[in-house]
């Protein structure tokens, strides 16, 4: 089922449902792997289309804010990020977006400490110190090359799901291991509202 508000164009002859994905979860190789690029000629096949739209489909049925390609078992330089404006992080709505072999630079020094979780580390949270600024450079879905500066809330989400196509969870980031919690305790004794990437 096509959300209101996806976009328009969001399918390319490709069966007309879209799926909900497996999560791999650390502990599955993938999760760990190192992603490959993809070709433009790849990015542009119904195949990689219909990747985009499950991947869309299967962050909105897990309420995460970000989902990257290695996350359901497709070991591709490719995320996807939506942050709603009722979401209590954030300073702001972020549209669904798609990031594809995605070029990440830290700008300034400025680190800040926040809440994460993440689909592939059920349950758990954690605060990680992530750059506060960065230049995001990415393929959208139709290979159009571009460019976003992102700060706050947005930033740490470009930040960890980039993280995943490298390899990398948001446990490897966090400098003190105390802040780990499981989501109950963590909403009665920590903090706000959580999404997970
Ligand atoms: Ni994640």
């Amino acid at each position: 089922m096509l959300r209101s508000g996806a976009a328009p164009h969001a399918r390319t002859g490709s069966p007309s449902s879209v799926s909900i994905l497996k999560v791999a979860r650390i502990g599955h190789p993938v999760v760990r792997a190192s992603a490959r690029d993809l070709a433009s000629d790849e990015l542009h096949s119904p195949e990689i289309q219909r990747l985009i739209d499950d991947m869309k489909e299967t962050m909105d049925e897990y309420e995460g804010v970000g989902l990257a390609a290695p996350q359901v078992h497709r070991s591709l330089r490719l995320a996807v990020i939506e942050v709603q404006a009722s979401d209590e992080r954030t300073e702001q709505a972020v549209p669904f977006t798609v990031l594809a072999n995605p070029v990440l630079t830290r700008l300034g020094t400025e680190i800040l400490t926040g809440w994460e979780g993440c689909l592939s580390i059920p349950d758990l949270r954690g605060l990680v110190p992530r750059s506060a600024r960065v230049r995001l450079e990415a393929l959208d879905r139709e290979g159009r090359p571009y460019t976003v500066e992102a700060e706050g809330f947005f930033a740490r989400v470009i930040q960890h799901e980039c993280d995943h196509l490298d390899g990398r969870v948001y446990l490897d980031r966090m400098e003190d291991m105390r802040s780990l919690s499981f989501f109950k305790e963590f909403r009665t004794y920590a903090a706000p509202d959580p999404d997970e990437a």
